[in-house]
């Protein structure tokens, strides 16, 4: 007994001090169709402060469970999906990207479950630091970030202990989202045996990864194989050609990273071997990347048509009230300051993926579902890790032929519909599968909180329209 026991507990109390939860506004949001209870806020924590918009379920979906939905980049804000069709509000292409111009989702994930929208990591989005504090800036200590505020958003509405929890990304979620939710599976198994522990066990019932970048070697060969080696082609000849000349040494770096070691200087060598230009990766392709079947655009802002007006929209005076957010933040950008403190310590050069294995045994289900059409992270590339991930599904998985399913709400492919460890291939979506496809993954999010992982098999009698 003595200085020695006091040491936790001096600990805890520090942290509840450093994680605290400052609510900036509770706003009622109504553009038409009822109306919807959003609360924003910040949470505060020692390396900085996270921003978060919590979109309330409407009527009963309260009790459904929660969604927590971040965004890729890694530091694009996660502002998108709750205004392209996710929350019960969107922009539109012909309104003012203004409140009062918002119109009503017809398939908010809102209908059926409480989504929360985080800026992650920080520097995204409203979330920031000040210049004494230093932010995570690889995944692994971001996750530990994500891990404390995720502790204080579960005291403060303690009915979300009690309910599904799922956690929602695309993309660069596919490496962040797996170091977060391997770091809160063990920090929930390290304390588990400590009566005096304050923490919140709470494990992820389902992992929904869209587009997911979670291996750099797959996203090197599968986007070569895309833009290269498939019609129409992505790019001529010569740059194919250069492409393919760096391909094996940039693969033998990314391989010693994965088998040997793994340092910040190792991972910034493979990045000159590996990663191209933004002028290649960018200018060069002959269509939009993010989805082949639309025409080329250069500067990428240019290959959404939401995004002008998204940044319209957080940038007014208008909106910065109604979210309540601090003035440390002097402009919203899609892609803010995390992106280049990021791409600084060469995060993206690491393959996350391998974190999964203790997440599923532990019973965390994943749906990974892939727009067909797109070229950043291609469907060929998310095949190829859960091929090879190790978890009590895998060999099922492997056994089990690609289906194709056609039916009112679903064109595509499906890998062992039905089970726990599910891939599905979207056809005619890209990137953002949400911007196309907001029925489908509404359906999605819908059976996530029931505990299952959407099968495209099951034809869902379509509702909607229905209730006169
Ligand atoms: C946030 O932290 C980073 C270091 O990780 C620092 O470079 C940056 O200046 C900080 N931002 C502000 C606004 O102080
Ligand atoms: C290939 O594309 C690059 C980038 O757009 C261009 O600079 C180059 O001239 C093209 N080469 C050929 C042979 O068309
Ligand atoms: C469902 O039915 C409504 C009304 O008939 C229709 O507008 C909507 O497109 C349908 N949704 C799907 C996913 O088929």
């Amino acid at each position: 007994m003595g200085i020695a026991s006091l040491v936790p507990l001096l600990f805890a109390y520090t942290a509840q001090h450093t994680n605290t939860l400052e609510v900036t506004g509770v706003r009622n949001l109504n553009c038409g169709a009822g109306d919807n209870q959003v609360t924003n806020g910040y949470v505060h924590l020692q390396n900085g402060n996270l921003f978060f918009s919590l979109f309330e379920g409407k009527d009963e979906a309260k009790n459904n469970g929660l969604v927590v939905q971040f965004e890729g980049g890694p530091g694009a804000s996660a502002f998108d999906y709750p205004f392209i069709g996710a929350g019960p509000c969107q922009l539109t292409p012909d309104e003012e990207p203004s409140l009062s111009g918002l119109t009503p989702a017809p398939y908010p994930w809102t209908d059926h479950a409480n989504l929360l929208v985080v800026d992650f990591p920080i520097g995204a989005g409203w979330s920031y630091n000040i210049s004494d504090q230093f932010p995570g800036s690889t995944s692994d200590f971001a996750a530990e970030e994500f891990d404390d505020f995720l502790q204080v958003i579960l005291k403060q509405w303690p009915q979300f202990q009690r309910q599904p929890l799922i956690l929602s990304t695309l993309s660069y979620g596919g490496t962040t989202g797996s170091h977060i939710a391997s770091t809160v599976l063990e920090r929930n198994n390290a304390v588990r045996d400590q009566w005096w522990n304050s923490r919140v066990i709470k494990q992820f019932d389902q992992i929904l990864f869209g587009n997911p970048y979670a291996d750099a070697m797959s996203e090197i060969y599968s986007q070569w194989d895309v833009m290269c080696n498939t019609e129409p082609k992505g790019y001529n000849e010569t740059i194919c050609s250069h492409f393919r000349d760096d391909l094996t040494e940039c693969l033998d770096k990314l391989r010693y990273i994965d088998e040997v070691e793994n340092t910040k200087d190792l991972r910034l060598s493979a990045v000159e071997s590996c990663v191209k230009s933004i002028e290649i990766r960018f200018e060069a392709p002959l269509y939009n990347r993010y989805n082949k079947k639309e025409r080329k655009c250069y500067p990428t802002n240019l290959c959404f048509w939401w995004m002008g007006k998204l940044t319209e929209l957080m940038n007014s005076p208008e909106m910065r009230e109604w979210l309540g957010v601090t003035h440390h933040v002097e402009r919203w950008w899609y892609a803010g300051p995390a992106m280049i403190r990021f791409a600084k310590n060469a995060d993206h050069m690491q393959s996350a993926y391998k974190l999964l294995t203790p997440v599923l045994e532990a019973g965390t289900r994943l749906l990974a579902y892939s727009g067909l059409e797109d070229t950043m992270v291609p469907y060929i590339g998310t095949f190829s890790w859960m091929n090879r991930l190790p978890n009590s599904n895998l060999r099922a998985f492997r056994a089990s032929e690609a289906q194709q399913v056609s039916n009112d709400l679903f064109k595509g492919t499906v890998i062992k519909p039905g089970s726990d460890f599910t891939l599905i291939g979207v056809r005619d979506a890209g990137h953002l599968v949400e911007q196309t496809h907001a029925a489908l993954m509404q359906e999605m999010v819908r059976q996530a909180v029931q505990g299952k992982n959407y099968n495209p098999l099951l034809v869902i009698p379509n509702t909607t329209g229905n209730d006169d």
